[in-house]
């Protein structure tokens, strides 16, 4: 068994989780439960990989091998049902980066990008960056899971070129059933858009949810759509930065990849590709091991919230380690929660106005990708913080 509990010292690594804290928080005694990354050690068979290429003394310009594309492809059709070759992918440094490409390549300046929010903010920040007309079609809470509202999706899905998705979604990983993504490949392809899924979360579905690939649900959605998977969240290898992005349409993947190709921006670096393959050729065990450990952080958050924070309102995560806390009921402004957060708690959220603006403010997202004891910590801080309000 893989010790999930062993707290790992991060500090000093120059990882963002740990060592930003300082230069953005002017101070650094906090636990952070922000960027998306976990406290888990990475898995050995990861590690060695790369100190195994270390032993050649020539770290030189690396193109992924047949033994890349072999892992990645059996990994998507074993998992997800996806028959692929590689030339119907291409390796992307990193799925931020493939977004922007994407946003580049395949619109214009002044096009409308529709995203649902609350949602990771550089769904948000891209297309306002590269001056497209960003779009959002709200989400509903029902029954403590997001979901799409499609009068609203429909509506503003007229004139949009390109649909930006998280699926899973992020903040809180819910699962996108069969259904609701066969409206939207229906409703984008009415209207002639550009589906961008983006799944790095897939791989962390929480059993017995399942993860449907998007390209999967239906001929107008193979059709419509550019996939973005990875290896990064999977196995705690963000550092690597290394994924993948699918495109089934001839049309659409020429456009893509030409443009990727001509641009030079899609290489990947040696490790990278040592880090993948190693991780989709060796990882079922580990990572069938990793979800049932994030399912009891999950059930620990859920019961921690009705027996010690019943005010507080969640969206738990179906995939991934991210949760939703909604601190309305406290009746305090955004400004005075995030000072509390900050300098009684001492613990770092990722603030809800960042998903989506001010109707977020009372919102945070906090990361479960940690020791249950670091979890407790956290959680014990933040209940401390709120009944001193009391
Ligand atoms: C939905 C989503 N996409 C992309 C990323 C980041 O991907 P990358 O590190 O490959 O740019 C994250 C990280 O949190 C994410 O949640």
């Amino acid at each position: 068994m893989i010790d999930f509990d062993e707290p790992i010292e991060r500090r000093g690594t120059d990882c963002f989780k740990w060592d930003a804290l300082s230069s953005m928080y002017g101070r650094d005694d906090l636990l952070p439960m922000w960027v998306a990354d976990m406290d888990f050690r990475s898995p050995d068979f990861v590690l060695d990989a790369i100190k195994q290429r270390c032993d050649h003394p020539v770290l030189g310009y690396t193109m992924p091998s047949e033994r890349y594309w072999n892992a990645v492809t059996s990994w998507l059709k074993r998992r997800y049902e996806i028959e692929t070759t590689k030339e119907q992918l291409h390796f992307i440094p990193g799925i931020v980066a493939g977004i922007a490409y994407a946003l580049l390549a395949l619109t214009q300046p002044g096009d409308k990008v529709l995203v649902t929010t609350p949602v990771y903010p550089p769904f948000l920040n891209l297309p306002k960056g590269s001056e497209r007309t960003l779009v959002c079609s709200p989400l509903k809470i029902e029954n403590g899971r997001f979901a799409f509202d499609f009068d609203d999706f429909e509506r503003k899905a007229k004139g949009c070129k390109m649909f930006i998705m998280s699926n899973p979604h992020n903040p809180a990983g819910t699962v996108w059933g069969r259904e609701v993504l066969q409206r939207v490949a229906d409703i984008c392809q009415r209207n002639n858009i550009i589906v961008v899924s983006d799944e790095i979360h897939a791989d962390l579905t929480l059993p017995p949810h399942k993860h449907i690939s998007y390209s999967t649900v239906s001929d107008a959605a193979k059709t419509n759509s550019l996939t973005f998977m990875a290896p990064s969240k999977t196995f705690n290898i963000a550092g690597l930065g290394s994924s993948t992005c699918y495109v089934a349409d001839d049309a659409l993947r020429k456009r893509f990849f030409g443009w990727l190709d001509t641009m030079g921006v899609a290489g990947g670096n040696i490790f990278a590709f040592a880090g993948a393959e190693a991780a989709f050729a060796n990882g079922e065990e580990w990572l069938a091991q990793m979800l049932d450990y994030l399912k009891e952080n999950v059930r620990f958050l859920d019961d921690f919230l009705k027996e010690r924070l019943p005010l507080v309102k969640s969206v738990l995560p179906e995939a991934s380690y991210l949760a939703w806390l909604d601190f309305g009921a406290y009746g305090m402004s955004h400004k005075k929660l995030s000072d509390k957060l900050i300098n009684e708690a001492r613990v770092v959220l990722n603030d809800g106005t960042t998903f989506g603006g001010e109707k977020y403010e009372c919102c945070f997202r906090i990361n479960l990708g940690c020791p249950r004891s670091m979890l407790k910590e956290g959680l014990e801080r933040i209940e401390k913080m709120v009944n001193g309000e009391k």
